[in-house]
């Protein structure tokens, strides 16, 4: 019989250039099955490499079951390199003396246990998993080296944890875009933070091609995205709208007959500025539900601005065209009633954003308003992301866009039959405009 011989991974691109980095802190954090853990599973091996029995590693996680997962990888991998587990200590000792320890970190308490000793490396698998991040500041206290070894907090992290609001507010909103030096003011330390991306991982992609669409029907809208993109801005994280709230709606080829259309447009067009973006969305009206039957956003300059106002109506044939009446909005109005049939409604807005966010909330609190089912729209995610996260959110103009319509729906309800519509919309699908 052929002697089968073992192949020691390679690390992926984006895992090597995370191996490289000597920050103080470091995280590896975004996409779930972006091949995180399995950097994690590298840095010990190169951590042994470099520094042989002068390293010693601690690896975290919260919870038990969790770091038993952590701890078959590395029993799969580091026993083909020599090195020997022993499951009552938790530990794997390399030939050259090299020490790794698996332990529990749960809260503060458990931290104290580490205090009087001494690591080079500490790596936290689910950094998102830590509602707070103090046990894990507390473990600085353990981490030194007589012989100069550099020390490294590393961790991993999926957006959309209990631990989304501090891992973004330390590593991601100083520089967005990650790959860059955070110094920690008053300090020399220094943080770093390298993007996960489920494209860094092509073995996955290509071994298990379902695995995009399972993630998709595994959780709310918000925490999908959080999860396939590595976005540490999706995850609810206002106060305004509550994922809860709304209502869902299955088929869309089935909807009810609606007595009218509306849609309702934020717009801007200074095309490439940041924050800057013009939104559109329709709402079908029924006695007593609302429902969101579709939702666009782009940014565009004037003349594309014009072609989607039109191509949206021409798709809805909504009976009326909501446009918020601001310097933008008004030469869109002018335009549109110049040269199309186009009802348009310019409407003044009054109070703030968040004045108007609040005064629409409880719509939703009652349960009618109704949007589709998780993984059906590709503009859902979006959505429905963007108004948990009000108004932390990047952008606030589909929120915007949605108190417009929903204040002008709630004040017409009463006398509907202004708006009630002859024909009875949809004969195809609502999707892809
Ligand atoms: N460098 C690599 N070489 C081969 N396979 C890899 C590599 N990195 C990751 N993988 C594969 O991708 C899978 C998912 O990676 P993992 O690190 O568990 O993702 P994450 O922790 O980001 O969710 C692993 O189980 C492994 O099969
Ligand atoms: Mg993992």
């Amino acid at each position: 019989m052929a002697a089968t011989t073992f192949e020691f991974p390679t690390p992926y691109p984006k895992q090597a250039h995370t191996l490289k980095c000597n920050a103080h802190q470091l995280v590896y954090g975004g996409a779930r099955g972006g091949a995180k853990s399995f950097c994690a599973m590298f840095k010990i091996v190169q951590h042994e490499q470099l520094y042989g029995q002068n390293g010693k590693v601690l690896v975290l996680r919260r919870y038990y079951k969790d770091l038993q997962d952590f701890i078959l990888l590395c029993r799969r991998y580091l026993s083909k390199l020599g090195w020997a587990y022993r499951s009552g200590e938790k530990d794997f000792t390399a030939p050259s003396g090299f020490l790794v320890r698996f332990r529990i970190l749960e809260n503060e308490q458990d931290a104290e246990k580490y205090q009087g000793h001494e690591y080079t490396l500490i790596i936290v698998e689910e950094a998102g998993q830590y509602p707070k991040p103090e046990p894990i500041d507390l473990l600085n206290g353990a981490m030194r080296s007589a012989e100069g070894v550099p020390a490294q907090i590393f961790m991993t992290a999926n957006p959309g944890g209990v631990g989304n609001d501090w891992l973004r507010e330390r590593f991601v909103e100083p520089a967005p875009d990650g790959f860059t030096m955070i110094p920690v003011e008053g300090t020399k330390i220094r943080r770093y933070y390298v993007p996960a991306r489920i494209q860094d991982n092509p073995k996955l992609l290509d071994n298990d091609p379902e695995y995009v669409d399972r993630l998709k029907l595994s959780g709310p809208p918000h925490l999908v995205r959080a999860w396939l993109s590595g976005d540490w801005f999706a995850a609810p994280s206002g106060d305004v709208f509550r994922l809860e709230w709304f209502s869902k709606y299955y088929d869309p080829e089935y909807m009810p007959k609606f007595r009218a259309i509306i849609q309702s447009w934020d717009t801007a067009f200074k095309k490439g500025i940041k924050n800057d973006r013009s939104a559109c969305t329709t709402w079908g009206v029924t006695k007593n539900e609302i429902y969101l039957i579709h939702a666009w956003a782009g940014r565009v300059e004037f003349p594309a601005l014009k072609k989607q106002v039109e191509l949206l109506y021409n798709k809805f044939m909504p009976s009326m065209v909501l446009i918020e009446d601001k310097a933008s909005g008004q030469s869109l109005h002018q335009e549109m009633k110049a040269n199309t049939i186009i009802p348009i409604k310019p409407v003044k807005v009054d109070g703030d954003k968040l004045a108007r966010a609040y005064s629409i909330t409880p719509l939703f609190e009652t349960g009618i308003i109704f949007l589709p089912n998780s993984g059906d729209a590709e503009w859902l995610y979006d959505f429905s992301s963007e108004l948990c996260s009000f108004p932390k959110a990047k952008f606030d103009d589909y929120v915007d866009s949605t108190s417009q319509a929903l204040d002008y729906i709630r004040r017409l309800q009463k006398n509907m039959a202004r708006l009630e519509r002859k024909v009875v919309p949809f004969t195809g699908s609502v999707w892809g405009v």
